[in-house]
């Protein structure tokens, strides 16, 4: 069965907002858990805009399931993942201005810096995986890295309208097919949500899917009813009259 791992960052988001304890990600990822995720994912931003070390850290204390660690293939992040320990690290191409990760990893052109990542990581235990678009380049240089496996940029396909859907799912089941034949493990994610998971779910290569935004999204909406539910009834057994 597919693994679900969930990007709890946007929790981090909120809290970021107001520089609080809350919203916490960590609650949120042991709620997620108790839901039946497999893993849970967060990315540590160079510039932590959302996730910081001490939830990364505070994860790896009380999480049961699998901690997979988003993170800038450089040294400086593969020394914060050293002490960190999370059971896989994801590489990922990261641009300070971009709103989320854009585009996946060049491991064609930026091999030599990632192959030194990849094997300090790998010499610790932790798995490693390359955020690739749907590629045979990338998936063939990531291979020649020695990752253990790939995330497959699902962006292109979400984000598609009309015939382009059919085309860029085609994509990513030949992509899938073709990594999962260099003995590379497969992953796939980036956009996905209800209305468009379940043909990339069915990809019989892909072994783990990492959704963030739109369960996140989801948790709000659902939640609203009962957060309100629960300030009305306070306010009202105040008793106040009003005037
Ligand atoms: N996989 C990777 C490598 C990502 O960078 C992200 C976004 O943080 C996701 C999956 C999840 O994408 P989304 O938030 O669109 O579900």
């Amino acid at each position: 069965m597919t693994r679900l791992g969930v990007n709890v960052d946007h929790v981090a988001t909120v809290r970021q907002a107001r520089m609080i304890d809350v919203p916490d990600p960590v609650e949120a990822a042991l709620l997620a858990e108790q839901a039946g995720a497999d893993v849970i994912t967060v990315h540590l931003r160079e510039d932590r805009r959302h996730i910081q070390e001490r939830d990364v850290a505070r994860l790896r204390q009380r999480l049961t399931g699998a901690l997979n660690l988003e993170m800038a293939g450089t040294l400086e992040m593969a020394g914060h993942a050293l002490s960190l320990k999370p059971d896989d690290v994801c590489l990922v191409p990261e641009r300070r201005e971009e709103l989320t990760t854009e585009g996946g990893l060049d491991v064609v052109s930026h091999g030599k810096q990632l192959e030194d990542v990849v094997s300090r990581l790998r010499e610790a235990g932790i798995r490693v995986s390359l955020f690739v678009d749907p590629d045979v380049k990338q998936l063939e240089a990531g291979r020649e890295l020695g990752a253990d496996g790939v995330e497959i940029h699902t962006g292109a396909y979400c984000n598609a309208g009309g015939p382009r859907v059919a085309q860029e799912l085609e994509a990513v089941q030949r992509a899938a097919a073709a990594a999962a034949g260099m003995g590379l493990e497969v992953h796939g994610g980036h956009g996905l949500d209800t209305g468009n998971v379940t043909p990339i779910a069915a990809i019989g290569e892909i072994v783990e899917l990492n959704i963030g935004h739109s369960i996140v999204a989801r948790a709000i909406m659902v939640g609203m009813l009962q957060a309100v539910k629960e300030m009305k009834a306070l306010i009202t057994a105040a008793g106040s009259p009003g005037r």
